[in-house]
C-alpha cells in the first residue's frame, strides 16, 4: 500500500528527528496499538528502544507469556517484564466505581513506568500509542454541553514529575489504518488482527468489586467464548468480542444439585473505529452451544447471557 509506506517512512523520519540520540521506553500491552508503536519505533531507532509489559494482573489467559515470547523471540526486541500484579490488585481490592478503578490503574502505570524508567539510564522519552479516537477527549452530543464517557479519552499528557516526553507515532491514525502499518511494519498476521484490549483490562470486565477468584473464573470463561468465535470462523468478522462477569450470583441446577454461582454477560460487536458499534447477531445455535460449554467448563458460572446493546446507547465494555 503506498500510502501507508509513504506514512511510515515520514514517521520514522519524524520519531528519529524528535528522539535523536535519546533512550526510548515502550508501554508494550500487546495490544494492536502498542506493538506497532513498539515496531514502528524499533525499526526507526533499534536499540535505544525499551520496551516495558506490565502485568497489572488484569490480563487474559496466557497473555502475559504470550507477548513477551512474541515480542523477545519473534521481534527481536529489548522487553522487560513487570510483574506488578500484587500493587495493582491490592490497590483495587474493594473498588467498585468504574472512574475510580480507571483512575487507580492509569496512575499505578506511570507510578511503575517511572520505576522502570529510572533503571534506564538516560531514558528520556515514553512512547504510547495513542490513536486519534483518543485524542477526541470528549463527545459532543448535539445541542448539548461537551460531555467526558470514559476518562481514558482524556489524554491531556503526563505529570510533568515523570520527567519523560512523549513520542505518540499513532496519533492521526485509526485502528484500521494502524493495522495496515503494523502489516507494512511485517507484524504477524495473528496479531495484527486481535481484538482491542482495553488498557484497564480485565478490571472493566468485572463490574463492581474485583476479586481474584472472579478474575480467574472470567479468564476460563472468556477463552472459551473466544475459542468458540474462532471455530466457528467468526473471529475476523468480529470488531470486539469478550465476556464480563456480573456481581451477582444466581440459583442454577447441576446434577442433582443446586448451585449458586456467578452469571456472566457474552459481548461481541462489530464496528469501524470503537467509536460506534452493532451487536453481533450470532445464530441460537452458536450462543445456545457456547453457553453450555461454559458453564461446563468453567467451575464458579451457571448463568450466561448475551448483550444485545448496541453504540450507542450502550459503550461496548461494561463499564
Ligand atoms: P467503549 O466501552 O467506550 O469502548 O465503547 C470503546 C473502545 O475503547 C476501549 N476502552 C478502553 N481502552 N482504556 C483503554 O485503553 C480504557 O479505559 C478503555 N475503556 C474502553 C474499548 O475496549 C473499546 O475498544
Amino acid at each position: 500500500d503506498w500510502t501507508m509506506d509513504a506514512y511510515r517512512e515520514e514517521a520514522v523520519r519524524k520519531i528519529r528527528e524528535q528522539v535523536g540520540d535519546s533512550k526510548v521506553i515502550c508501554a508494550l500491552s500487546g495490544g494492536v496499538d502498542s506493538s506497532v508503536t513498539a515496531a514502528l519505533l524499533h525499526e526507526a531507532i533499534g536499540e535505544q528502544l525499551t520496551c516495558v509489559f506490565v502485568d497489572h494482573g488484569l490480563l487474559r489467559l496466557n497473555e502475559a507469556d504470550e507477548v513477551v515470547a512474541m515480542f523477545r523471540d519473534h521481534m527481536n526486541l529489548s522487553v522487560i517484564h513487570a510483574q506488578e500484579q500484587d500493587l495493582f490488585l491490592g490497590e483495587l481490592e474493594g473498588v467498585s466505581d468504574p472512574e475510580t478503578k480507571r483512575k487507580i490503574i492509569g496512575k499505578l502505570f506511570i507510578d511503575v513506568f517511572q520505576k522502570y524508567a529510572d533503571q534506564i539510564e538516560d531514558a528520556t522519552f515514553l512512547a504510547q500509542g495513542t490513536l486519534y479516537p483518543d485524542v477526541i477527549e470528549s463527545v459532543s452530543f448535539s445541542g448539548g454541553p461537551s460531555v467526558t464517557i470514559k476518562s481514558h479519552h482524556n489524554v491531556g499528557g503526563l505529570p510533568e514529575k515523570m520527567g519523560l516526553k512523549l513520542v505518540e507515532p499513532l496519533r492521526e491514525l485509526f485502528k484500521d489504518e494502524v493495522r495496515a502499518l503494523g502489516h507494512e511494519l511485517g507484524l504477524p498476521a495473528s496479531f495484527i488482527g486481535r481484538h482491542p484490549f482495553p488498557g484497564p483490562g480485565l478490571a472493566i470486565r468485572c463490574p463492581g468489586e474485583i476479586t481474584r477468584e472472579k478474575l480467574d473464573i472470567l479468564r476460563k470463561a472468556d477463552a472459551v467464548y473466544i475459542d468458540q468465535i474462532r471455530k466457528h470462523g467468526l473471529y475476523d468478522e468480529i470488531w470486539q468480542a469478550f465476556v464480563a462477569i456480573l456481581p451477582v450470583r444466581t440459583v442454577g441446577v447441576m446434577g442433582d444439585g443446586r448451585t449458586y454461582d456467578y452469571a456472566c454477560a457474552l459481548r461481541a460487536v462489530t464496528s469501524v473505529d470503537g467509536m460506534t458499534a452493532d451487536y453481533y447477531p450470532f445464530t441460537h445455535e452458536f450462543l445456545g452451544e457456547t453457553a453450555t460449554r461454559i458453564i461446563n467448563e468453567v467451575k464458579g458460572i451457571n448463568r450466561c447471557t448475551y448483550d444485545i446493546t448496541s453504540k450507542p446507547p450502550g459503550t461496548i465494555e461494561w463499564e
